[in-house]
This record gives structure tokens, C-alpha cells and sequence, in this order.
């Protein structure tokens, strides 16, 4: 399974890219404005930064709504850098324009999925990446688990090549049952990834080596 990173902190991406563990970068509107990037150059500048941090796929989502934008904001975005992956909404001129990307080998990564046949209309279009949010939904008493093992056994079904990329990851344990499930990739904020290597007993025994190694050994 794919690691991505769920943010636009060019610190925590690095922190990430130096465990040698990361396999791309999710971003959005919304954390883009989090780290204050704003105005169409900072923008570009930022995306050209994250892909110069990172080996990997990076999402970077248009802001447009109409065909033509989406279009040509895309076709932009994607001139920046091989890595970037054209994140685009679950809307009808979202699928359009997805089919249009994909018939132009540029690769795509639909975005706000919380069904799985809007999963299955991205994948028909063409998507490189399908996004369902996981805990919006669970945030919402819907199990959002549920639709990647739907999206799992559909795509599996068709042989359907699309990659399930599990979004709105909130914590470790998210990202094991996705795991579980088959979900290709997960992305997630830096605190959940960053639990996946603790445990006490870790701790505990390391302790333990040390404190025997250094009664016979001198420090
Ligand atoms: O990048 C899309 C998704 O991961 C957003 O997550 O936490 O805002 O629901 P969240």
C-alpha cells in the first residue's frame, strides 16, 4: 500500500520523505489556505516546491467548476511537474473533464467520492486516483470503511486499474483497516502515520537491551 501525505506543510512533507517511507502528497484548498499560500503565483510556486521535496505523486485540486476551467486550469497544473496529479471534484464537469485528462494521458485524482458509484463513474472516466473520505463519513454515523471494501470489490470485479486512494484518514488505526481492505493508497495526516511506529512494549524493551548491555559494558 501507497503512503501519501495529507498536507501542504513543506516541513512535515520533508519529515515525511526523510523516513524514506512516502510515496506522494494530497493537498486541497483548504490546506493550501491552512499554510496561508494564496494568489495564483504563490500557488504554482508552492506545488513546484512540494514536487522538488517529495519522490512521488502530488495531488493538486483546481478551483474551477465549469468544464472549461477545470480544463484549462488543469492542463496548467500539470505542466508544472510529471509529479503532479490533477485533482478534480466528483461533479458532473469533474467527469468530464477526468475523461478529457485521461484521453491526454495526464494523470487525475477525483476527489470528495462518498459512494461507490461515484467511484465507479471516476474509474469509468479514466481516473488515476479515486478519493473516497473516510471520516466525513464516519463523522456523519456512516461506516466510511465500508465503502472502500465496496470500491475494493467492485473495481477487483472488472479488473478496473483506477487506484482506491482512502481520504480523510483520522487516525492509525484507519489506515491499518485500509490496509486490510486492499485500498491501494492511504492518505494521511503526519500525526497518524507517525503513530503507526510506536509502541510501549517497543519502549520497554529497548530499555531493557540498553540498561543489560551497559551493566557489563561501560558506557
Ligand atoms: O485531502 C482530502 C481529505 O483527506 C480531507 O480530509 O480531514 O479534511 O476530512 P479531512
Amino acid at each position: 500500500m501507497k503512503f501519501f501525505i495529507d498536507t501542504a506543510n513543506i516541513y512535515e512533507i520533508k519529515e515525511a520523505q526523510n523516513f524514506g517511507i512516502l510515496d506522494g502528497v494530497t493537498t486541497n484548498p483548504s490546506l493550501m489556505a491552512k499554510e496561508k499560500i494564496k494568489g495564483e503565483k504563490n500557488i504554482i510556486e508552492h506545488y513546484k516546491k512540494i514536487c522538488s521535496v517529495v519522490d512521488g505523486d502530488v495531488s493538486a485540486e483546481v478551483i474551477s467548476t465549469d468544464l472549461d476551467g477545470i480544463i484549462s486550469e488543469g492542463e496548467k497544473l500539470s505542466q508544472l511537474d510529471q509529479k503532479i496529479v490533477v485533482k478534480v471534484p466528483m461533479i458532473k464537469n469533474g467527469i468530464k473533464a477526468i475523461k478529457h485528462f485521461s484521453s491526454k494521458n495526464i494523470k487525475t485524482n477525483c476527489t470528495l467520492i462518498f459512494s461507490a458509484g461515484q467511484a465507479l463513474i471516476a474509474a469509468k472516466a479514466g481516473a488515476t486516483y479515486v478519493s473516497p473520505f473516510i471520516g466525513r463519513l464516519d463523522d456523519i454515523s456512516t461506516d466510511g470503511l465500508n465503502i472502500i471494501s465496496d470500491i475494493r470489490k467492485i473495481f477487483d470485479n472488472y479488473n478496473i486499474n483506477t487506484q482506491i486512494l482512502a481520504a480523510s484518514i483520522r487516525s492509525p488505526l484507519h489506515i491499518i483497516s485500509c490496509a486490510k481492505i486492499g485500498s491501494d493508497v492511504i492518505t494521511s495526516p503526519l500525526n497518524s502515520i507517525l503513530k503507526l511506529f510506536e509502541h510501549p512494549l517497543t519502549d520497554i524493551g529497548l530499555k531493557k537491551f540498553l540498561d543489560d548491555h551497559y551493566s557489563v559494558n561501560k558506557k
